[in-house]
């Protein structure tokens, strides 16, 4: 099986993902957060720095767009050519009720016309690889008959299919069946998302559709950095690979020249999926530290307490 990192905002930016590939090598690749350009095409200095190739190196990135317009999308694309990246990806997805109300994200999948015509658009003069990472549909997955039959009209590089509708946001149970339906149907390369957070729920994905090559993993991966490992080599994380993680972390945040506080926010939100490798053992304390050292002997704390352990994972009912 080939792996990906998923984008995933407020965890995955650049300094995240340079300390993950060189201390858990072997993702094929990452997918950055989403760039959201206005209508001419601008968008926010912090998405530039995450996609700079001089912040990602060491690392194979594939940056990703959300509009619905194919403008912008173009104007940014032609910028990351000019940064030589190869390929670009198109966030089909994004279940924010913010963002699908302005047709963005899952919102491309309400109006199907105006999806294809993005894509005729983009696809007729856009200078890098196109890659889509969609949802199954806004209220259902069976809506993704029609959605997969328009992008089977492009030569998509790959589709990144999360088995969810929007309406399941993150909660819902994936629909494999769906998926291997859509797996079968596709004349694109396919990568499977959503909700593999162990070696069971990989070899359940593996079962409901043979053949498929490619899977991106998120928030297992986010609880779990070496889940990538685990899943091809077997070897699980240790407690100690995870705490030299979390050091490098928290000093590349701080190298980065991030302030106190917004490395603490940083650090903080990514306990919400760490603390799952610690059964039991509550982020509570972690999150009310207001300064560094009062994190800092707080994680060790949680490190020293024996509450780790290899085998768990992240669970979307925790
Ligand atoms: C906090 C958070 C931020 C996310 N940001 C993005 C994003 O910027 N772009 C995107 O396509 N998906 C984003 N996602 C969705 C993930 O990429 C992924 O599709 C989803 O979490 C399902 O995969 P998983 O079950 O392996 O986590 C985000 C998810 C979470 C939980």
């Amino acid at each position: 099986m080939r792996f990906s990192f998923a984008p995933m905002e407020g965890v995955t930016s650049h300094v995240y993902r340079r300390v993950h590939a060189e201390m858990f090598p072997g993702v094929e690749r990452y997918y950055s957060p989403f760039i959201a350009p206005n209508g001419s095409g601008r968008y926010r200095a912090g998405n530039l720095r995450d996609i700079l190739p001089e912040n990602n190196r060491g690392v194979d990135l594939v940056p990703q767009i959300l509009c619905s317009r194919p403008e912008p999308f173009l104007a940014v694309a032609r910028e990351l050519a000019a940064m030589g990246y190869r390929e670009v990806n198109l966030n089909a997805g994004c279940p924010s009720g913010t963002v699908v109300p302005k047709h963005k994200g899952a919102g491309l999948l309400g109006d199907l016309p105006a999806l294809d015509a993005l894509l005729e658009e983009i696809f007729s003069r856009c200078p890098l690889a196109v890659s889509v990472k969609t949802r199954m549909g806004l209220e259902s997955t069976e809506e993704f008959g029609a959605i997969l039959e328009i992008y089977n009209k492009y030569p998509l590089s790959l589709l990144i299919i999360h088995a969810r509708d929007r309406a399941g946001m993150y909660k819902s149970r994936p629909d494999l069946a769906g998926f291997t339906r859509a797996l079968a149907a596709s004349k694109n390369p396919v990568c499977y998302n959503g909700s593999v957070f162990s070696g069971a729920a990989l070899a359940a994905v593996e079962a409901a559709a043979p053949g498929l090559e490619q899977v991106m993993l998120g928030r297992g991966a986010a609880a779990n950095p070496a889940l990538f490992r685990q899943l091809s080599q077997g070897r699980a994380l240790e407690a100690e690979e995870l705490r030299a993680f979390h050091g490098q972390l928290l000093d590349a945040w701080l190298a980065q020249g991030l302030g106190e506080r917004h490395c603490l926010a940083r650090m903080k939100e990514l306990w919400y999926y760490m603390i799952h490798m610690f059964p039991g053992a509550s982020a509570k304390r972690l999150n009310k530290a207001q300064t560094l050292a009062a994190y800092r002997a707080e994680a060790e704390a949680l490190f020293a307490s024996g509450a780790f352990s290899a085998e768990a994972c992240f669970r979307e009912d925790a």
